[in-house]
């Protein structure tokens, strides 16, 4: 027998857990973590290349721990997309959104405290409350993956749970969350507590609707988290942040480590900032693309759920893995997310997605007869 993970004097709450893994497959079309399928731009990578070759010559140094210049420009990219006026004390940003909720599961939560999700969600909320010792409280949902606001509510008013997750548009069901609920939420939560209610907003720049930034006006328990891994296309980046109020930005410093986010990064990220009205191009050929996925996995004969994000959720099997399996063997990698009957696809290039409905009209032939 060889030495493993139980030999280990590890945490009690993480023995014969498996870490977050969505398969890394090299199959020809991947469409199954949500990435955005288009290469950063060329004028953008000769951008980043200079600010890197910049930042380089300081790599001797500790980089801006507060990272000014940067939050700065995500506030003013929030603002102006949002029309929610923020500024650098509203920002906070970190490797990542994980990183992000990471910080805030360790500022409002950890041990002895609790954190609530409506599921299916996205699953590292419920990974990330347990890294942090955070008790994880799952939440319900409707049939058709819309939010039970009442239901919601009576479970945060049972379990008074310290913060809240509500994913808008959520994964992996692509389901956008109205601002009446957010708002509903809210107010249980504070009723209950009080404790910090926050929005993530991953996918928010695919979505059909506006982002529910300017409810943070005169909430300072909710926070909006965001991220360059989507709509700029910077997934191996690792840049998210998150806006609220200036208090909250200062309640995460507690936390976060020193230097967290290196010049590299920081210069990467404001090369990609010069570049949003390009990258936000591509967003709106993807948002194209996701609506022709669900028009055409309809005409297949496929159930879709209503989608606001740069993936669809489509179904429903009797057996989804078996159905995931039959699809990869035509060399396209969708993702089984674990939500009975039911299959995420990422809305990729044209031919990607072109590659992928004719996989899954194949499979569906296959399986009527
Ligand atoms: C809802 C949601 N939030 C956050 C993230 C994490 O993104 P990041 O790459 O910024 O850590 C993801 C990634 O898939 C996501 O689906």
């Amino acid at each position: 027998m060889t030495f493993g993970i139980d030999d280990l004097p590890v945490r009690d709450e993480l023995r014969g857990k498996s870490p977050y893994g969505a398969p890394q497959l090299d199959v020809p079309v991947r469409l199954n973590t949500n990435e955005n399928p288009y290469p950063l731009p060329e004028a953008l990578v000769e951008r980043i290349t200079e600010r890197v070759r910049e930042a380089a010559r300081d790599l001797n140094r500790y980089p801006d721990r507060d990272a000014v210049e940067l939050r700065a420009g995500l506030a003013r990219y929030l603002t102006d997309t949002s029309g929610h006026p923020l500024d650098v004390s509203n920002v906070w940003a970190a490797n990542g959104s994980n990183e992000v909720i990471q910080q805030l599961l360790q500022t409002f939560g950890g041990p002895g405290r609790t954190a609530i999700g409506f599921e299916p969600s996205y699953s590292m909320h419920g990974l990330i409350a347990r890294g942090t010792g955070t008790g994880w409280i799952s939440g319900p949902r409707h049939e058709d993956f819309t939010i039970d606001v009442p239901a919601a509510a009576r479970a945060i008013a049972e379990h008074r749970p310290d913060v809240v997750f509500v994913t808008t548009p959520n994964n992996p069901t692509g389901t956008a969350v109205p601002a009446e609920t957010v708002l509903a939420l809210y107010e249980a939560a504070q009723a209950a507590k009080p404790s910090m209610v926050v929005v993530d907003e991953a996918y928010i720049e695919f979505s059909h609707g506006a982002s529910l930034l300017p409810l943070l006006d005169g909430r300072p328990n909710l926070v909006v988290s965001r991220t360059m891994s989507k709509a700029f296309g910077a997934a191996g980046l690792r840049l998210g942040y998150l806006a609220a109020h200036p208090a909250v930005v200062d309640a995460v410093q507690l936390v976060r480590l020193p230097y967290h986010l290196s010049a590299v990064t920081q210069a990467t990220a404001l090369a990609a900032l010069e570049h949003t009205d390009t990258l936000l191009k591509y967003v709106e050929q993807l948002k194209t693309e996701r609506d022709r996925l669900v028009a055409e996995l309809r005409a297949v004969g496929y159930e879709v759920t209503e989608s606001d994000a740069n993936f669809v959720q489509f179904g429903r099997f009797a057996d989804s893995h078996e159905t995931w399996r039959k699809i990869l063997d035509r060399g396209v990698l969708v993702r089984d997310n674990g939500v009975p009957g039911w299959l995420r696809v990422t809305a990729g290039t044209p031919e990607e997605n072109d590659a992928f409905l004719d996989a899954v009209r194949e499979v569906k032939k296959e399986q009527n007869t």
